[in-house]
């Protein structure tokens, strides 16, 4: 595995000016506020959860601190983005994943670290919310972007399921993307998945086709310890508690846990679903 990281100074520095760049973004509407802090804790857990990952893995030390690193950084976008826009959809704002990048470079606050090591950083995190990961001529930049995206994951799922179980009638926007609360699902919605199609946010109709999305994730998992943690934390039985009880939600619920089970078994190479897989 790659000798490649960064050392506890420089990993001190760059969190002190996460904390502070955090603290500076701030507001007096007590939503925004709510928001802000959201993903301000989304960011430390990331880096909680990053750094879980690659010490299972077995990373250096030096390799451990880049990964917590970019875990802490990959959504710095996000302060500005709510600030500015009032949500989180990219769609109605800005990729926040470019954003966040745009936002690292224009702080200088990488420049302490190596031109390798920068790249790396910004690359990976350009990369953490794409629907599937692209080809990528750098193993190493790979390594990273696969940790990030399994780590964002694991912390997303905790703080719907929390959402989802625990809201009380009190709707928050920014978790749930506007998508109303009604009963049923969509099937084609369900058999992209079940073909393990990476649906995109807007053709979900309602917070249920929302959720089976997000349970679809665990098809995008990249490292034995990420599974590990779904399986223990008992990720899928907690979404099937959440969504209508029928026939097909357990064959795709089924299908998920041979995934966790066996995830060598299957390919890996995936298809997105586009406009004309919906239109029929
Ligand atoms: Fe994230």
């Amino acid at each position: 595995m790659t000798e490649l990281g960064i050392s506890h100074e420089q990993h001190q520095r760059i969190e002190q000016w996460f904390k502070r760049y955090a603290q500076q973004h701030s507001s007096p509407d007590e939503q925004v506020q709510m928001n802000l802090d959201l993903k301000r804790k989304h960011s430390w857990r990331v880096a909680g959860e990053a750094l879980m990952i690659s010490k299972e893995l077995g990373l250096p030390k030096r390799t451990q601190r880049l990964s917590t690193l970019i875990g802490l950084l990959h959504d710095v976008g996000r302060f500005k983005q709510y600030i500015r826009y009032g949500t989180f959809e990219d769609q109605k704002s800005v990729n926040h994943a470019e954003f966040s990048v745009q936002e690292l470079h224009d702080s200088g606050v990488l420049t302490v670290l190596p031109a390798t090591t920068q790249r790396l950083v910004e690359e990976s995190i350009r990369l953490h919310n794409l629907p599937r990961l692209p080809a990528h001529d750098d193993d190493e930049i790979l390594m990273f972007a696969r940790l990030l995206r399994d780590a964002d994951k694991l912390d997303i799922w905790r703080i719907v399921l929390n959402y989802y179980r625990d809201h009380h009638g009190i709707h928050n926007r920014a978790i749930e993307h506007g998508m109303p609360d009604t009963p049923g699902y969509s099937e084609h919605i369900l058999e992209a998945l079940l073909r393990r199609e990476a649906v995109h946010y807007q053709y979900c109709s309602n917070l249920n086709d929302f959720k089976l999305k997000q349970m679809c994730w665990v098809f995008d998992l990249n490292y034995g310890p990420s599974i590990q943690t779904v399986i223990r934390r008992r990720i899928l039985e907690q979404f099937e508690d959440l969504l209508p009880a029928d026939a097909k939600i357990v064959e795709l619920s089924t299908e998920l846990h041979n995934y966790l089970v066996h995830p060598r078994c299957y390919d890996n190479q995936l298809s997105t679903f586009t406009n004309q897989n919906i239109i029929k």
